[in-house]
């Protein structure tokens, strides 16, 4: 069984970055020199799977045109002999095979994710959440694929966050497999209120899920804040075969909070080959002086 396709739900709102995102897609507001969710198809790529299923909504085109040709532009940059430019935004709609579905109300992640039913079919596939940026040696996604390998069951990425943020995440607990860093899940609550877990295990964006979570979805009750949950769908899951929680190698970043935002432009411009020299001397100054 080898992981083919990924999705990615694209269609939310962006109501915490407003007015930022009152007119162009929360997933196109840019880290250093691309848009966020660009990293999130790189990392899919780096991963070494097929295909993406965007999840769209309403007012998302640019996202479909930013990984698409634009023949004009490219003559344009033609003409100008502005050709490594030119090259390098080809590479962009060269990356993967990109489909998009649409979802038509905004009943939740886990209606989202039921969405691309079709497009995936009977076979294991992938989820990243845009929102969830994580810079890592080897790419979160491709952690999660060779765990995948191993057990040929789903998984959840977990990272352990303080207890006093608990209550903004998907929660797991489970049991210590003999694999470093990997947990059999036993239970899961989508955000539970302060004081009502043991577990600082959060979920963050990224899955590997089996197809049996479309039936499911079929008849999963609206949950947490009237939403239709992924993460009870996922608890459900587990009653019918095993799940896995990893906790990955890297820094995440929540890219659709404004602190996280900001600190994922810093990181990223730290790391990036032509700036991250000037950037890190630029903020020894500007901390030392403001
Ligand atoms: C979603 C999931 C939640 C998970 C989180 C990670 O919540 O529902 O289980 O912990 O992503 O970022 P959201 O942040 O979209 O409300």
């Amino acid at each position: 069984m080898k992981v083919r396709k990924a999705v990615i739900p694209v269609a939310g709102l962006g109501t915490r970055f407003l007015p930022a995102t009152k007119a162009i897609p929360k997933e196109m507001l840019t880290i250093v020199d691309r848009p966020t969710i660009q990293y999130i198809v790189e990392e899919v790529v780096a991963s070494g799977i097929d295909q993406i299923i965007f999840v769209t909504s309403e007012g998302k085109s640019a996202i479909e045109n930013h990984f698409d040709y634009n023949f004009h532009l490219d003559a344009v940059l033609k003409e100008k002999n502005k050709t490594i430019l030119g090259e390098e935004l080809n590479n962009i709609s060269n990356l993967i095979d990109i489909v998009s579905v649409r979802q038509k109300k905004p009943l939740g992640l886990g209606h989202a994710i039921w969405t691309a039913r079709n497009v995936i079919g009977d076979e294991p596939f992938m989820v990243l959440l845009g929102d969830d940026m994580v810079l890592s040696k080897v790419p979160c996604a491709k952690q999660l694929l060779d765990l995948f390998d191993e057990v040929g069951e789903s998984i959840v990425a977990i990272q352990r966050v303080p207890m006093e943020e608990t209550s903004q995440y998907g929660i797991i607990e489970g049991e210590k497999t003999d694999r470093e860093k990997t947990y059999k899940v036993k239970r899961m609550v989508e955000k539970p209120a302060p004081g009502t877990t043991d577990s600082d295990m959060a979920i963050i964006g990224r899955y590997i899920l089996m197809p049996e979570i479309f039936d499911i979805l079929d008849t999963t009750t609206p949950g947490h804040g009237g939403e239709i949950q992924l993460t009870d769908a996922l608890l459900a899951l587990t009653r019918r075969r095993a799940m896995y929680a990893q906790e990955f190698e890297g820094t995440r970043f929540d890219a659709g909070d404004k602190m996280g935002y900001l600190k994922a432009i810093i990181a990223y411009g730290l790391r990036h080959p032509a700036l991250g020299k000037q950037l890190r001397a630029h903020l020894k100054e500007v901390v030392a002086t403001l």
